[in-house]
């Protein structure tokens, strides 16, 4: 089966393309973001005479209009070129341009997205032990995305790939670096990181809402909250809007620590104030019961989980990024062990 690639954004219709730069027959649909669309590509240069099995990501135009290879793109490229050394990321060709069309071509990978697999399993949760081999997994891969001097800044199960035995990170279109100075400032650009509308917003962490400075501390909250739904079985932080998910973190946590409010312009202390009016306001125990009442008969959870569990999530979860705990120091927690 062959695809035509995804309408280019000019007036008519595109002619069918079924191979790419003479190398990269299309085959079927994969998925489709909020930037792309994947489609399972065979690329026929290989060395050895057979076909290997690729993914092709076709940058959906921007603007309507696609005539160039733009900043975005090109970001996510080089992003992908920094890092694709890296196990726990596919690996990627540089960023290609055929048919006015932007795209970049990676391994294919033949695993469920994380979101598919916490829908398979519905309002039970995923099984205990999956949620510990998927959750250490992604922490060592967020570990060594954030040594990299990096921050993905779009962490949530549609980019997150479940092995048997790990998770991969996909989708690096926001990533940038944590830091001018780092390495990987060469490479990849540090603007952007103060858009208030990073990270996907029922993952995305308090101090992105109040404008304040983004580290790799915010890949870490989206974590917690991907692991939440896994246990969970549902997102548990959904706000209608940006301030409205800022109202429901507090409802969950309570008022927000000075050490953030100090910091916030004037214009989003006033919004702030509104979302804690608004807000019933949570307090340190609703984490602890919300996961006590959780599952209540599943016998896979033992005694010793479910505080261990909570005690990491509030690390992951805390409000303050300051004091929220890094990927390295999550690896080190007693969770991931207990049987
Ligand atoms: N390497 C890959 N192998 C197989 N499927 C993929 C691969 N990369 C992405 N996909 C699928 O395509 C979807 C969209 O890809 P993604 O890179 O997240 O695009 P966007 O930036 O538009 O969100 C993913 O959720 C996943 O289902
Ligand atoms: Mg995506």
């Amino acid at each position: 089966m062959t695809v035509e690639l995804p309408h280019s954004g000019k007036r008519g219709r595109d002619p069918p393309v079924h191979v790419l730069l003479d190398r990269f027959k299309l085959g079927e649909h994969l998925g489709k973001g909020a930037y792309g669309t994947v489609v399972r590509v065979k690329d026929t240069w290989c060395a050895d005479g057979i076909d290997s099995d690729c993914a092709m990501k076709v940058f959906h135009p921007i603007d309507g209009h696609d005539d160039e290879v733009h900043d975005e793109v090109m970001q996510e490229a080089n992003v992908l070129n920094y890092i694709s050394k890296y196990p726990s990321v596919a690996h990627h060709f540089p960023c290609l341009r055929a048919h006015g069309r932007n795209f970049v071509v990676m391994d294919y990978l033949a695993y469920p997205t994380l979101k598919q697999s916490i829908k398979k399993t519905g309002a039970r949760g995923m099984p205990i032990d999956r949620i510990q081999t998927l959750g250490l997994g992604m922490l060592h891969a967020l570990s060594a995305l954030h040594n990299m001097g990096l921050i993905h800044r779009d962490i949530k199960p549609d980019n997150v790939m479940c092995t048997a035995k790990s998770a991969i990170i996909i989708d690096f279109g926001l990533t940038v670096t944590v830091d001018p100075s780092s390495p990987s400032a060469k490479f990849v650009q540090s603007t952007w990181t103060d858009t208030p509308y990073a990270v996907t917003r029922p993952y995305r962490a308090p101090e992105i809402i109040l404008e304040l400075p983004q580290t790799t501390a915010v890949d870490v909250w989206a974590w917690g909250c991907c692991l939440m739904e896994m246990f969970a079985g549902c997102a548990i932080l959904r706000g209608m809007d940006n301030w409205g998910q800022l109202e429901c973190i507090i409802n969950r946590f309570g008022t927000l620590p000075p050490s953030m409010t100090d910091r916030t312009t004037a214009r989003v202390t006033t919004n702030v104030q509104r979302a804690e009016t608004n807000a019933r306001c949570g307090n340190v125990f609703w984490l602890p019961q919300y996961i006590a009442a959780l599952r209540p008969s599943d016998v896979s959870i033992t005694k010793e989980m479910r505080p261990l569990f909570v005690d990491m999530i509030s690390h992951m979860l805390a409000l303050d990024p300051a004091l929220r705990w890094t990927a390295a120091q999550c690896i080190e927690h007693e969770f991931w062990t207990v049987a």
